[in-house]
């Protein structure tokens, strides 16, 4: 049910730059270079315990078999690995010009030795050049390669917007410079960052907190309701201090296994989505400019900390999360702008359905006071969450959203994304491994039945609880 709230006057105050326009552009810019890769312009096509392989082409001369001779050096320097190898004539050859010869061969070398790898080849061989067997864009494989993940591709900054409230404010960019910092020097397993909050970013968290909190009850889903009031119960929150990252992630860990990693700004939508399938949402530690509490025209710890994290605390909620990011994993370019769409009607502008009324439970909506009271006015128009139609629906970053997606529940959400994401065409199938937090390419027979193995074994102690309880 939608109030009749008046929000006219309440001027919208734009987000600029979207993680779906910064979807777009990669897919558009795909267009014109090979593709994704963490290893220079060289394609790595399956990266194991730190090695890659390759498939390479390239020509050499033959000359006294000199160039062969001097490329087979480099494989030893290397010590790369070869696993196969076929020569035919050059393509020069053809015409008599030459007697050079044309070889392809796939070999596996160090993950970080790709690039000089290649470019010690250059120097012996001529036309060198990595191919694709298949279009799989590079993907993290465990937790830790999310150091990898530090893309950001949108500088929607003080330093570089003018229409940013901190642009006139040098005191402003830089103390936001300091706290970005930070994040760019973390690595996985390092302590959070501890950022000694002003007083001043103090007031301006305080005059936010109490704004959103005073609606809150009548326009916030329970879930998300449920989830500050734990905050403010067991993790400090409330309006007179600025949560740490390091607290608030210990707690979600503990409540959901979602956990909270530093970053220095947007980031780019391949490496936020693949963030979320290893339950680690990307968060940003610094504070909005005091000039414009209610304004941040990009991600600050305000929209963080009181969007985002109460609903990380919901187990559904942090499925339904993981469940976007898992389908991300190796998707085309397409299929990421697809997703991010999808992310942006429901993580970020999400409606749900409760007890015959409209909630919210999308962070862009409730970290925004203007537009949680528009969203639940009689304005804008409503669909039902349909993946399928959400994930091409035009989306608006210069005015409140014309329409929003109602979900019945965060389980049919989840379960209509899982349907989705079934859809998407990939030549593997994944499973994310709790224990190592790390991903399963499921590529192999025995992997899929040590897997069944251990689902059996879950089986059995849920049977057996079953029995103790007298309902079998
Ligand atoms: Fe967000």
């Amino acid at each position: 049910m939608k109030t009749d709230s008046v929000v006219q006057n309440i001027p919208f105050t734009g987000r600029k730059r979207s993680l779906i326009e910064d979807a777009r552009r990669e897919r558009e810019s795909a267009s014109s270079s090979p593709g994704p890769s963490r290893c220079g312009d060289n394609f790595v096509f399956e990266e194991k315990n730190d090695k890659v392989r390759l498939s390479v082409l390239f020509a050499l001369k033959n000359e006294k078999n000199v160039g062969f001779f001097h490329a087979g050096k480099v494989f030893e320097t290397f010590e790369a690995k070869l696993l196969h190898l076929e020569s035919r004539p050059g393509r020069r050859s053809k015409n008599g010009l030459s007697d050079d010869l044309e070889f392809f061969l796939k070999c596996e070398v160090r993950s970080s030795d790709t690039d000089i790898f290649i470019n010690s080849l250059k120097r012996v061989a001529d036309d060198v050049r990595t191919v694709q067997d298949e279009r799989v864009p590079w993907f993290p494989r465990k937790i830790s390669d999310l150091d990898k993940c530090n893309h950001l591709i949108t500088k929607y900054n003080p330093d570089l917007d003018q229409d940013h409230p901190g642009f006139s404010d040098p005191e402003y960019r830089k103390r936001r410079a300091e706290i970005t910092e930070l994040a760019f020097n973390y690595k996985h397993g390092d302590p959070l960052p501890y950022v000694e909050y002003t007083p001043e970013e103090v007031a301006t968290w305080k005059e936010v907190y109490r704004t959103l909190t005073s609606i809150y009850p009548s326009h916030a889903c329970t879930q998300f309701l449920e989830g500050l009031e734990q905050l403010e119960r067991e993790c400090g929150y409330g309006a007179d201090a600025i949560p740490q990252l390091r607290d608030v992630s210990a707690f979600l860990k503990e409540r959901t296994g979602f956990q909270l990693r530093p970053v220095a700004g947007l980031l780019s939508a391949r490496d936020f989505l693949a963030s979320l399938a290893f339950r680690v949402f990307q968060c940003t530690q610094y504070m909005r400019h005091s000039s414009a509490p209610m304004h941040s025209p990009e991600p600050d710890c305000c929209h963080e900390l009181l969007g985002h994290v109460p609903m990380f605390t919901n187990k559904e909620f942090a499925q339904f999360s993981q469940e976007i990011g898992l389908a991300s994993l190796g998707a085309s370019d397409e299929d990421i702008e697809k997703l991010s769409t999808l992310y942006w009607f429901t993580v970020e502008f999400g409606l749900c359905e409760q007890n015959g009324a409209v909630k919210a439970y999308g962070a862009g909506l409730l970290s925004s006071y203007g537009e949680l009271l528009y969203s639940l006015s009689n304005e804008p128009e409503y669909k039902p969450f349909n993946p399928a139609e959400t994930a091409v629906q035009p989306y608006q970053d210069q005015t409140y959203q014309p329409v929003y997606y109602v979900s019945q529940s965060f389980e049919d959400a989840k379960n209509k994304m899982r349907q989705y994401s079934s859809t998407i065409q990939r030549s593997f199938s994944i499973r994310y491994d709790p224990y190592t937090c790390s991903l399963e390419v499921l590529d192999d027979v025995n992997k899929i039945q040590n897997v069944l193995s251990y689902m059996m074994e879950d089986l059995k102690i849920l049977h057996r609880a079953l029995e103790r309880l007298g309902q079998t």
